[in-house]
């Protein structure tokens, strides 16, 4: 049985249930956040060390501002009412991804990260303004800066998910099969599963059932 220590998740599909079921993309953003609770109340039971979270790619800047409010009120809101709780359930909170936010919701940021280090249980990386060739391009701009060699060890160093084990597992929902400038590099032996269902529809269920479907999965890292 495969040992699982890192999931990653594309949270994809809550514009789509907001709009067939509320008539606002919005609305399925906010029902999207039950689910990211949901989750990770699963997670710290199958004891998983590390959950990354796609919550706001370098390219969802292109949506409209009404939209990019709204979300970032949700994480402001989210952050301000549970980052208390999640600090006494033992979690940590990492930001992956550049934070030029306002100062308020950047201050928050760091302050929630702060707080959080030294917790052990479950690091929720929580991917924001995060876009992987970006990512991939300054670490490469470093290691030529600082005169290093080319190697993955040193390229690793520079990458917004340092000292962060490589996902086991990818999960995107919303039945689409891409991976959207999401941890290109760290996820060359990643096992992927597409989900069809929207991201609000996600439950404990089909979680469950993608890792065990998982841990029974033949991994062979490129040998026979
Ligand atoms: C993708 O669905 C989802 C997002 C861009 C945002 C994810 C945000 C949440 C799950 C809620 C907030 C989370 C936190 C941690 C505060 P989409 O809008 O691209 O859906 P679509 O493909 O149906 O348009």
């Amino acid at each position: 049985m495969n040992l699982l220590n890192h999931v990653a998740i594309i949270m994809d599909g809550n514009g789509r249930w907001g709009l067939k079921y509320k008539n606002s993309r919005n609305a399925g953003h906010k029902e999207g956040l039950k689910t990211v609770e949901k989750i990770i109340k699963q997670t710290i039971r199958h004891k998983i060390k590390f959950l990354t979270l796609y919550a706001f790619s370098t390219e969802n800047w292109k949506r409209p501002k009404k939209e990019i409010n709204y979300l970032f009120n949700l994480l402001e809101n989210f952050l301000n009412h549970r980052i208390n709780e999640l600090y006494k359930q033992n979690i940590r909170l990492k930001i992956i991804g550049v934070k030029n936010f306002s100062s308020k919701l950047n201050k928050l940021l760091n302050a929630s990260e702060k707080k959080t280090s030294k917790n052990k249980k479950l690091q929720i990386n929580l991917a924001l303004n995060y876009g992987s060739k970006f990512e991939l391009i300054n670490a490469f701009k470093t290691l030529y800066k600082k005169k290093e060699k080319i190697n993955e060890k040193n390229l690793s160093k520079y990458l917004q998910t340092k000292n962060i084990p490589d996902p086991d597992l990818l999960i995107r929902t919303g039945n689409t099969k891409r991976l959207s400038n999401f941890l290109l590099w760290q996820l060359a032996y990643s096992e992927i599963f597409f989900e069809k269902k929207l991201w609000p529809e996600f439950n404990e269920k089909d979680y469950n059932k993608i890792i065990k479907k998982f841990k029974n999965i033949k991994r062979n890292f490129g040998k026979i």
